[in-house]
């Protein structure tokens, strides 16, 4: 007979803090409309945008990350050395080692926690999410820092009217831990690497995207997924109170939503629109965007949310969480 290793029982897992980082420079469409061959009109009708944050030359991706996951980590009153897993979901880190996870953990005062980058594009940080919740749920990690964050404006070319007015700077984090109950349901994701050249950075550095493509790609995932999510903790549509989406395009919002009614979404659902002033942060959206619901008091504790997110790879994802 094989032996059996002494484990802790099965439990749940938790958010216990939220919090987000955004650079300081604001960059309206006026100010993208003097250098580009675009306007205030056509971005704000076909994305959604009105303004997004850059960040300057010297604040760095873990810049972003260690004050996003130091607000996580002040909002939960939890001291940072019983931190022991920083996942740092990214897709923009300047050179492939060292990670971001290392010195993030290092300092926020998590030291010596187990610490690695995790890229599946705009979906990362739904997968970095359930990854530090199964890492909790099998007691492999107790509190777990994930904190999506990105530096685009380092992989955009300027000069590009088709990304530049999209992309932006930021970071969100959450800390999650063990709980009686489940409140951060398992993750329905998938990929589709026949696709991976639709989206991704060119020989030049700079992100290139079949802006249409990925458009109709999204629109068909996200809600679908959305629906997966929810079937796998039992709950259905009419279920949800506030729908995150991955912020991409306003109009991948609308789609999505328009989706769902028809399967059910009820009218006083909350439905993020973080896009407006944030922009497209990729694997830090959904966790800026939570912050920033949680800010503007547009969520209530028990709250279903649905997170659910697509993008480069291509990748997708989505989970339930029950809003603490
Ligand atoms: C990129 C995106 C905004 C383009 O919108 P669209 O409605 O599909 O527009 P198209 O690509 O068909 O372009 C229409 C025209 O607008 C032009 N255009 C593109 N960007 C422009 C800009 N910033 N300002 C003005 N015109 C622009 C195009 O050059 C094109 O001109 P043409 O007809 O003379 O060739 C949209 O496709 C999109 O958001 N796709 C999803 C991308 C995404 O979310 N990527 C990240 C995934 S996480």
């Amino acid at each position: 007979m094989k032996p059996n290793l002494r484990s802790l029982p099965p439990r749940g897992s938790q958010i216990l803090g939220i919090g987000s980082w955004q650079p300081d420079r604001v960059v309206t469409n006026e100010e993208l409309s003097t250098k580009l061959d675009t306007s205030d009109e056509w971005i704000r009708q076909r994305v959604g945008i009105i303004e997004r944050r850059y960040a300057d030359s010297d604040e760095t991706l873990v810049d972003m990350a260690v004050q996003a996951g130091r607000n996580a980590l002040a909002d939960a009153g939890l001291s940072p050395d019983l931190v022991d897993t920083v996942i740092v979901p990214n897709c923009s880190m300047p050179a492939q080692i060292p990670n971001a996870a290392a010195r993030v953990a290092y300092q926020v005062g998590a030291h010596g926690a187990g610490a690695f980058d995790l890229n599946a594009g705009c979906s990362g940080f739904c997968y970095g999410l359930a990854v530090g919740s199964d890492l909790i749920r099998a007691a492999s990690a107790r509190y777990v820092l994930v904190i999506g964050a990105e530096k685009l404006t380092d992989f955009v070319n300027p000069l590009d009217r088709t990304t530049a007015v999209i992309f932006a700077d930021g970071a969100g984090a959450v800390l999650i831990g063990p709980s009686k109950q489940t409140e951060i349901g398992p993750v329905v994701w998938g990929s589709a690497g026949e696709q991976a050249d639709k989206l991704g950075i060119d020989e030049h550095g700079y992100v290139q995207q079949s802006g249409n493509t990925i458009f109709r790609w999204a629109i068909t995932k996200m809600p679908s997924t959305a629906i997966r999510a929810l079937d796998a903790v039992g709950l259905t549509v009419a279920d949800i109170d506030v729908l995150l989406p991955h912020q991409a395009n306003m109009r991948i919002i609308k789609a999505t939503e328009a989706a769902l009614r028809t399967e059910g979404l009820r009218d006083d659902v909350t439905i993020a629109d973080d896009i407006q002033y944030s922009g497209n942060t990729s694997a830090a959206s959904v966790p800026i965007a939570l912050d920033h619901l949680r800010k503007q008091s547009r969520m209530k504790s028990g709250d279903i949310v649905v997170t659910v997110a697509a993008g480069a790879g291509l990748t997708y994802a989505g989970q339930v969480l029950v809003w603490p």
